[in-house]
């Protein structure tokens, strides 16, 4: 790539790259006022060419300002515990507590059959000091694999499961009851090992050790180890960054290109809000090979 560290959108936002891979500061916005047309379609380019962006000094904002730069992205997803803001998922985490800090390589909604496309996670009450967020770039890290890999992952899939990973009555899922809740509305799915951009036709893995029960068609003596093998991709620094959080800031990540890490070292409580957008199912290469040609000239 050969775009400069800062740059000028199209619609007049700036951006300002956070590392090679991965990552750019978008500036110029004041979510207060309306969010304009050409306003909307940088942030989207932005997001699509660096992964996930990030905006600061948005304290100002509420709810409804949260879901209405959300809707920018898709269609917000209602499944969140509060009836008056479903489409709101609190993320809180207590000082020093592992709880609620999401601190393994994954991403967003992994396990379901239509993961989000986007995550809109926004800065109530942060901690400023520990409790970073790390990021790494999907689609660099399916560039660094050999030929050779690439060709023996092309039509692999993978069994996720939100449930079947842990024992039942295994930490936040509390009892064996929880358990049976969660298994009964996520029930295993398969997901591609390399996904398609639906916007971009982009590849990316679409690997992680979090939700991964087993290579579909595979021996999991084989499978295992080779899910550990590309996970392991995400975790090269060179692929990554790392945003400190701060009152105001908003991350908008991709969850088809990049997987985050909620790093569990907060030194104060914290609260965050989160909003998702519907994403369909995630695309593989030979999904997107079928759409393109459902797509061209008869
Ligand atoms: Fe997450």
């Amino acid at each position: 790539m050969t775009t400069p560290q800062s740059y000028t959108l199209p619609g007049g936002l700036k951006a300002h790259r956070c590392q090679p891979a991965i990552g750019a500061e978008v500036s110029g916005l004041d979510l207060t006022q309306p969010l304009s047309a050409a306003h909307a379609e940088d942030l989207r380019t932005a997001l699509y060419a660096h992964g996930v962006i990030f905006l600061r000094g948005q304290q100002a904002i509420g709810f409804k300002e949260h879901l209405a730069l959300a809707k920018a992205f898709g269609t917000p997803i209602e499944d969140g515990p509060d009836p008056e803001r479903p489409q709101i998922t609190p993320v809180a985490a207590k000082a020093f507590k592992r709880e609620g800090t999401a601190s393994s390589w994954h991403s967003d909604g992994n396990y379901s059959p239509e993961p989000p496309a986007v995550s809109i996670l926004r800065a109530l009450d942060p901690c400023t000091f520990g409790g970073d967020t790390c990021f790494s770039s999907a689609t660099a890290a399916y560039a660094g694999l050999d030929d050779e890999t690439k060709a023996q992952i092309e039509k692999l899939r993978y069994r996720s499961s939100l449930a079947e990973r842990m024992p039942k009555g295994y930490g936040h899922f509390g009892s064996p009851e929880k358990w049976d809740e969660l298994n009964a509305k996520y029930p295993p799915v398969t997901q591609p090992c390399v996904s398609v951009h639906p916007v971009t036709g982009g590849r990316g893995l679409y690997v992680n050790t979090t939700w991964s029960l087993g290579i579909v068609g595979m021996d999991d003596s084989e499978g295992l180890p080779l899910i550990q093998r590309l996970a392991a991709h995400f975790y090269r620094p060179e692929y990554q960054m790392r945003w400190t959080w701060e009152k105001g800031a908003i991350a908008i990540w991709d969850n088809r290109l990049v997987q985050h890490y909620g790093v569990p070292d907060q030194t104060t409580d914290r609260s965050l809000e989160r909003i998702t957008v519907h994403g369909g199912a995630v695309l593989s290469i030979a999904d997107w090979e079928a759409r393109e040609k459902d797509l061209a000239p008869a």
